[in-house]
């Protein structure tokens, strides 16, 4: 039996009085692919900051290999935190800093290496990510897909056990988002991590996948593996998986009480 490595426990999640989050429950299970999938604003960023521990649920909570980050010390979570590789959608580098002294920043942060240690180990991380002969370049000198992958050489400096990524392919033409994907991949099988996805591109979730969730209306929807998503009959993952023009997500937009609202009623 497969144990979970994260476990979402009802959380509740408000901004204002809208609730973005209703008492949503998911466990991600060790070694897996989660992909979270989800429209524009259903709430799947803010998932993932609550599981890397930056955002606080308002009620529920998420457990770590059984520990809950709520109950956490500010030592316990600054563990977890090193623990994990987290890779944001703008690649987030420091932009007066070599490709090299990004990828270090966390070793020597975090860790009493020898400098000469932490350059090695930085080189292996760039190979990996197949930035090699770039390492002293400046972040100014990269395009986009390169940056995300010196933002994931960052996020592996420390040998995370999990991965989370928010939107990876976002903004890449799909040659690049594709190599992307396959770095992600490939970073799964060779460092035997968990990883948790967050997309709304198709292409890629397919891609990398070994679950996929569905994010709609502040709760999971469905919960598959990518052939089950596939097939489907469910009218909401059918629109949302092959990205269909009417379905239930467009029907609910074009009912937004247009009329009322330029009355002035409240809706
Ligand atoms: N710090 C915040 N303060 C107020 N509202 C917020 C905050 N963060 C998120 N929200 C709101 O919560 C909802 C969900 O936002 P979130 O960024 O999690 O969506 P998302 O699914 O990641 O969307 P996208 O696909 O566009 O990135 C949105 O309505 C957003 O405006
Ligand atoms: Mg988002």
């Amino acid at each position: 039996m497969l144990s979970p490595t994260i476990q979402v426990l009802d959380v509740i999640k408000r901004f204002g009085n809208k609730t973005v989050l209703d008492r949503v429950r998911l466990d991600v299970i060790e070694g897996e692919t989660l992909v979270i999938l989800g429209g524009s604003g259903s709430g799947k960023s803010t998932l993932l900051r609550m599981m890397i521990g930056n955002l606080k649920p308002d009620e529920g909570d998420i457990e770590v290999y059984g520990k809950s980050l709520g109950k956490m010390s500010v030592e316990e979570l600054t563990a977890y935190r090193t623990s994990i590789g987290v890779l944001f959608q703008s690649g987030a580098l420091f932009n007066s800093m070599s490709v090299a002294d990004n990828v270090a920043l966390p070793l020597r942060e975090h860790t009493d290496l020898p400098d000469e240690t932490i350059q090695i180990m930085v080189k292996i991380k760039l190979e990996l990510v197949g930035l090699r002969e770039h390492a002293e370049k400046m972040p100014a000198e990269l395009s986009g897909g390169m940056k995300k992958r010196a933002g994931l050489a960052r996020a592996i400096a420390l040998d995370p056990k999990i991965l989370f990524y928010d939107e990876p392919s976002a903004g890449l033409d799909p040659v690049t988002s594709h190599e992307i994907d396959n770095l992600i991949k490939d970073l799964n099988d060779k460092l035997g991590v968990t990883s948790v996805v967050v997309t709304h591109e198709m292409d890629s979730a397919f891609r990398i996948a070994s679950r996929m969730v569905l994010l709609d209306g502040g709760k999971f929807v469905v919960s598959g593996t990518p052939l089950e998503m596939r097939e489907s009959t469910d009218p909401l993952v059918r629109q949302f998986v092959h990205g269909l023009t009417e379905g239930p997500l467009t029907d609910r937009r074009r009912g937004g009480g247009y009329e009322r609202d330029l009355l002035g009623e409240n809706i």
